[in-house]
């Protein structure tokens, strides 16, 4: 970059080497906040106004010329054809040369450093409302879907051994609950992300008498930060931000194994749709779920991206150090990331066929009902150990046999516990045993039912 084109020209006799331009130069990606960085300058322009600095006309003709950058910048494909070290050095550039001296005023009183922290900021505030509602569409999905297929149910695993039936509405809500607290996780990311660094100059404050808190609220800000030196320094909401996205793809990247798992031959649960699935260039009969497989890979992206963040931050002096320019790619990859991954689950979700005879047989053996009938004889005063251990022993016979417990006799049953009346059939149905799971949180059908009211009113 030649001598004098730069915002710090000054100081320097000779030009900087191509090379380590390229290597510094951060426009590349940070004018994703172009639109935040112009919008701060105007706040910041109005603050000079209050203070004394500008007088009314420079302001406004700074304010126009703002404006028109900004138009300019959003016309299509237009930024993506400049060359700039940064997004702030070039909006300043192009003011000044639309609007002159005027324009090389707007810089009092502000770094580049509390700048940067304000777009991000900024920005930052409006990834999360974006995000916040893709959970919400991503979390209609499930709530659509498992309303849909009320009847439907499915074997509960532990360690994926077959372990107690549940309705399937249980298990979409299970990802609901997930993605409730994902959501409620950005809003408390976000109440910290919203407060203003502007003000905090280059680390040791503003020597202008800008009022800050009008300023703030000029740009949306529920605060202003209180101490200039770590208002330019940290990151931790960034942190935040990419550690929130990071659970929300430990959260997706399951929902996505078990899709794909169920979609197997071998378990044949779920079925995608063509819109959702892809084929393979040899083998003429592949079905491939591709897209949940791409979900449950980019988690690894995600985590990587709070990793990177994590470590540029460890051990830095105070105050700014441009390690923090690497802040930028790591939030702006978390988003994207984050954002489609939402957006394609929901897609799969709405492409998805279930096999519901196959499920529910699945559902029906296994012996899942043991536990039903360790449960039984307690009602009938066992005590629950013993009633474990006597179950346990039925359920070595009923291997034995090849069947199911409730294909054993009443004899044959009666023979280790005579306790086991009649009634013990009836308590082994596949119904009786989703039933019995009646309390809060469990996955009896009248429990389901008012969490499903209860999702729905929440979304
Ligand atoms: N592009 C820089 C960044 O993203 C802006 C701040 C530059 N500040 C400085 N003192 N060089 O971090």
């Amino acid at each position: 970059m030649p001598k004098g084109k730069n915002l710090w020209g000054g100081r320097f006799k000779g030009g900087v080497d191509p090379a380590f331009a390229k290597f510094n130069n951060s426009f590349a990606f940070d004018r994703r906040l172009f639109e935040a960085d112009v919008r701060a300058s105007v706040a910041h322009c109005n603050g000079l106004v209050a203070a004394g600095v500008l007088t009314t006309e420079e302001a406004d003709s700074i304010k126009t010329g703002l404006k028109a950058i900004l138009q300019r910048g959003l016309a299509h494909g237009k930024l993506d054809e400049m060359e700039s070290e940064d997004v702030h050095s070039f909006v300043e550039a192009q003011l000044v040369e639309l609007v002159g001296d005027a324009g090389r005023k707007l810089h009092t009183s502000r770094s580049r450093n509390d700048q940067v922290a304000t777009d991000l900021r900024l920005w930052l505030r409006e990834a999360i409302d974006e995000l916040r509602t893709q959970i919400r569409l991503t979390q209609a999905a499930l709530l659509d879907l498992a309303e849909q297929k009320r009847d439907a149910v499915l074997p509960g695993y532990t360690h994926l051994q077959r372990a107690q039936p549940i309705l399937f509405a249980h298990w979409c809500l299970a990802y609901f609950e997930m993605l409730s607290r994902d959501r409620e996780r950005l809003g408390e990311t976000r109440r910290r992300v919203n407060v203003m660094p502007l003000g905090s100059a280059a680390l040791a404050g503003a020597s202008f008498p800008i009022d800050r808190e009008i300023v703030a609220r000029e740009l949306g800000f529920a605060g202003v930060s209180r101490n200039s030196v770590d208002a330019v320094s940290d990151r931790d909401f960034c942190v935040e931000f990419v550690a929130a996205c990071s659970l929300i793809m430990v959260h997706l990247s399951r929902l996505a194994e078990e899709i794909i798992l169920y979609s197997t031959t071998e378990f044949g649960f779920f079925q995608l749709s063509d819109a959702v699935a892809t084929g393979s260039s040899l083998m003429p009969q592949k079905k491939n779920p591709d897209s949940m497989e791409l979900v449950r890979g980019k988690a690894g992206r995600v985590f990587g991206d709070a990793l990177s963040l994590l470590t540029m931050l460890k051990g830095l002096p105070l105050a700014y150090n441009k390690d923090m320019q690497e802040d930028k790619e790591a939030i702006f990859d978390a988003f994207d990331t984050t954002f489609s991954c939402l957006e394609v689950s929901a897609l799969v979700l709405r492409n998805m066929e279930l096999n519901e005879k196959r499920m529910r047989e699945a559902a029906s053996r296994g012996m899942m009902n043991a536990t039903e009938l360790a449960d039984y004889l307690v009602r009938k005063g066992t005590p629950f150990r013993e009633a474990h251990e006597t179950v346990g022993k039925v359920v070595v016979r009923a291997i034995e046999s090849g069947v199911e417990l409730s294909d054993l006799s009443l004899d044959e049953l009666r023979s280790f516990s005579n306790r086991i009346e009649s009634d013990v059939f009836e308590s082994l149905t596949l119904e009786q045993t989703l039933a019995t799971k009646s309390r809060t949180g469990g996955t009896a059908p009248e429990r389901v039912a008012e969490a499903l009211a209860y999702a729905r009113a929440s979304l």
